[in-house]
């Protein structure tokens, strides 16, 4: 396979605003679908690696990061891959994470907010729209989720099925080789750069920008079959996602400004399932009003 490093944007966040290089490069980052965000020096990370490190062994009265596989609402087992993951929602962090993990994820979260509010003013979406093209999910309503994933190396597996993520904004924290994108025909590897998240948009941002001049790209991405390696440890990633609540309708702007209902969200995180991991897990993602609280199972 012919690969290329990719050229990525780099940006930073300073007093909630996103801020790149030059006045072009979230434009370019936006038509690309990813950029590397620099982690702020005060950020924490160590939580969500230990978490990643630690939430499939099993459990001892002495630490809440283990013991995660017996709860099988928030712990999946991708039986046609590598991965094994926690998908957690923003009403559940508080209960069900440690305290530490807590507070990194909504730190997580915020930024992601911030990366929301700036793409959809760089779209040119008019901002009495944003609440409602996002079904809330700029203020912080609709539906935040925190993913931690391990990948079995005794798996001869893929990593990760291709996808593209189904939200707005996704951060991933990544350090080991893995991830590849499809960019000009073809897979790209995307190497971690210490530091950095990695920043890339979802499949509702594409779908609500479609028919703008400028429109958002939602890269399609997957994860390498990764093999055990002497002297190095398993490889593990965390991530936050900002989606709508399952109860929205997806949109999109028109050429005028207005807003056209696409399809419920709940439709289209099903399509997604089905498509994308082929398993038990229909309503993976899907967290309706009635299931609040409630195994999704
Ligand atoms: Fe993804």
């Amino acid at each position: 396979m012919k690969t290329h490093k990719i050229n990525m944007q780099r940006a930073i966040i300073y007093q909630d605003a996103l801020l790149f290089k030059t006045p072009f490069s979230l434009r370019a980052a936006i038509e690309q679908g990813l950029f590397l965000l620099k982690i702020p020096e005060t950020f924490n990370l160590e939580p969500g690696i230990k978490l990643c490190r630690e939430f499939y062994l099993p459990a001892t009265s002495s630490t809440r990061y283990r013991g995660f596989r017996p709860q099988t609402d928030i712990y999946f087992d991708r039986e046609h891959f590598q991965t094994e993951h926690l998908l957690v929602d923003k009403t559940r962090w508080a209960t069900r994470l440690p305290g530490a993990v807590v507070k990194m994820v909504l730190a997580m979260d915020a930024l992601g907010q911030v990366i929301l509010q700036a793409a959809l003013r760089e779209l040119g979406v008019a901002q009495a729209l944003w609440a409602s093209a996002s079904g809330g999910a700029v203020t912080g309503q609709g539906t935040h989720w925190f993913a931690a994933s391990h990948y079995r190396p005794e798996r001869h597996l893929p990593g990760c099925a291709e996808h593209q993520d189904t939200g707005f904004v996704t951060l991933l924290y990544t350090r080991q080789s893995g991830l590849e994108a499809f960019i000009d025909g073809g897979w790209q590897p995307i190497e971690p750069e210490p530091g950095y998240f990695i920043v890339n948009f979802g499949a509702c941002l594409e779908l609500l920008s479609a028919q703008l001049p400028l429109s958002a790209r939602a890269i399609k991405h997957r994860v390498r079959e990764c093999p055990a390696l002497p002297g190095q440890e398993d490889r593990f990633s965390f991530a936050t996602f900002i989606n709508p609540p399952a109860s929205a309708d997806l949109y999109e702007v028109q050429p005028l400004g207005e807003l056209r209902r696409l399809i419920s969200a709940e439709a289209f995180l099903r399509r997604f399932n089905e498509r994308t991991w082929q398993d038990r897990h229909a309503s993976f993602g899907i967290l309706s009003e009635q299931t609040q609280g409630t195994p999704n199972e």
